[in-house]
């Protein structure tokens, strides 16, 4: 499957199998955020994988889904502010690479025929608290990983490319 494949037919997938991702799946996801890219190469990422079940069902009061605590890996991408680039006006950068390590991770995790959801509406305090992590630390995003229990085709409902690119000026 090539890049361009992936990005094509990668859904959020909302329905997983109780089969458990091999750890050496895991590991190539996680590699893949690593790998990416972060402004000033700061890489300011943790990523927790979590596959004990007793800390997925802790998850549960972040993000009240019984299909997102059932799958049997949940990936929690985190970032540590304090180690951001900051543009010279402030703006901090730290959501933008985690989101760009996360998406990475998601990538692969296609290829290797796992599925993924973005998780934004989470509670971060709760995720916080389930999972030991640090004050200072924010968490970003969240993804269920595993082997997909719904079939989805190709990714359709999206604006076209008329509406949203503009050549040379706005
Ligand atoms: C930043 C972000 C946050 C999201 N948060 C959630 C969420 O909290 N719960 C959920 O079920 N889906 C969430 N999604 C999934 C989107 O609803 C989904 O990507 C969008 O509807 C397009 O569908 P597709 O991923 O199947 O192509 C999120 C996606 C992104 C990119």
């Amino acid at each position: 499957m090539d890049v361009f494949e992936a990005v094509q037919t990668r859904r959020s997938i909302r329905a997983y199998q109780e089969r458990a991702v091999e750890k050496e799946k895991l590991v190539k996801v996680l590699e893949a955020g690593r790998l990416s890219p972060s402004a000033a190469n700061q890489q300011p990422w943790h990523f927790i994988a979590v596959t004990d079940k007793a800390a997925r069902e802790r998850l549960f009061t972040a993000y009240n889904r019984r299909w997102f605590v059932d799958a049997p890996a949940i990936i929690v991408a985190c970032a540590l502010p304090e180690k951001s680039w900051s543009r010279q006006d402030g703006e901090e950068y730290w959501k933008v690479d985690v989101a760009i390590a996360l998406q990475s991770m998601v990538l692969v995790a296609r290829e290797l025929g796992l599925g993924t959801c973005w998780i934004g509406a989470f509670n971060e305090e709760k995720v916080k608290e389930a999972l030991g992590i640090p004050q200072k630390v924010r968490v970003v995003a969240l993804t269920p990983l595993g082997y997909p229990a719904e079939q989805k085709g190709p990714v359709a409902d999206r604006k076209p490319l008329e509406e949203i690119v503009h050549y040379d000026r706005w």
